[in-house]
């Protein structure tokens, strides 16, 4: 007998159609039946350094846009979006702070996760929070490390270009981690830099911003983020650079833009959000209005009782199973459970009949 049927035979050995029904039957993987689960994505298609340098040397824009969950992550995946850049400013846009400065390791991992799960062709990055790497090149690896291995991320981004900056860049970049650097207006530090303040507005401070993003490249960085400068200024740091720059408020001669998913999106209609939509954020959708609008409707649709509707009611029991039900429900004593389930399938049927509530008709 071949080694093979002899394993196959043999009632020790889990058998391969045994193993496929259990893996079936595990409670963690959706069943179509109820909710139709996250399709398979491609990770053949990944976007990858390479293909950045690529687009860079053919003059080709690259597209970043921010995404902290799985949902925002498989719109950015869809849209084809280059880099999905997990940013801190989670902690403005989803957990409500003032500033960038609170959100934790702990909790970025946490966005970085879902977004791993979401985004499967998006490069993805994700930013170092403050306090997480300032300390030492070695805290800044440590950090760094967790980001790819905890967080599923492909590379990091860390703010700022002061020379400690560089060399833990540079020593994450020597630990096998790609590091996008950020320059010009960078929110970890508006204790130093007096609040949300563009930078790069006056002589010195323009050729610090553009001397910062070369030192950045020298450091090993693959690409350096431009926030909120003139565009001159980022113009003369692109053309300074061999690796891209991505501008955000920083005109349009960079060779990438990016824009914070929720201010893009027009998701802070409120008018407490509304006015921290920064000025240099084109709206691209009022997502907030048709949000405020369907939560509005559906809010009266439950006050008035027209949701659900048996369209909307879809698991059915046969007529024949109802009267056994209502039978057992009053052998149980259980009489005023039995008429409200006898008087329930009625008006459902009833429902039905005329055709009332289908999508068609809402
Ligand atoms: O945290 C973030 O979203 C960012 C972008 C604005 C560049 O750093």
């Amino acid at each position: 007998m071949a080694l093979f049927t002899k394993l196959y035979r043999s009632p020790s050995i889990v058998r391969p159609h045994y193993l496929f029904h259990r893996l079936r039957c595990m409670s963690n993987v959706p069943e179509n039946t109820v909710y139709g689960g996250p399709k398979p994505q491609n990770p053949n298609q990944r976007v990858t350094l390479t293909h950045l340098k690529q687009k860079h040397k053919k003059g080709e824009p690259i597209s970043v846009v921010t995404a902290y969950d799985y949902p925002s992550a498989v719109h950015l995946d869809t849209a084809g979006i280059d880099i999905c850049l997990v940013g801190d400013s989670a902690a403005m846009v989803v957990h409500g702070y003032d500033t960038t400065l609170p959100i934790s390791l702990e909790e970025m991992l946490v966005h970085c996760r879902a977004v791993a799960r979401g985004a499967k062709r998006p490069l993805l990055v994700g930013d170092l929070p403050f306090g997480t790497y300032e300390s030492s090149n070695n805290q800044a690896v440590d950090t760094a490390v967790r980001v790819l291995k905890e967080g599923g991320m492909d590379a990091i981004k860390l703010e700022g270009g002061s020379p400690s900056r560089i060399t833990a860049a540079k020593a994450i970049v020597e630990a096998g981690i790609a590091v996008m650097g950020h320059v010009g207006l960078t929110p970890q530090a508006i204790s130093v830099l007096g609040g949300f303040r563009p930078q790069g507005k006056n002589i010195s401070s323009a050729i610090k911003v553009v001397e910062t993003a070369v030192a950045l490249q020298e450091a090993g960085c693959f690409s350096v983020v431009l926030e909120c400068v003139p565009a001159p200024v980022a113009a003369a740091a692109t053309s300074s650079l061999r690796i891209p720059t991505i501008g955000i408020g920083a005109g349009p001669f960079c060779s990438g833009q990016v824009l914070v998913y929720h201010d893009l999106l027009g998701m802070m209609q409120h008018p407490h959000h509304a006015k921290v939509t920064p000025k240099f954020c084109k709206q691209y959708a009022r997502v907030g209005d048709v949000i405020n609008k369907a939560l509005l409707e559906y809010k009266e649709d439950v006050s008035n009782g027209s949701f659900p509707c048996p369209a909307y009611s879809p698991y059915k029991i046969s007529a024949a199973d109802i009267n056994g039900f209502v039978n057992e429900l009053q052998k149980l004593g259980l009489d005023k459970a039995a008429s409200s389930a006898a008087a329930a399938a009625e008006k459902i049927k009833a429902a039905e009949l005329f055709d009332v509530g289908s999508p068609a008709n809402d």
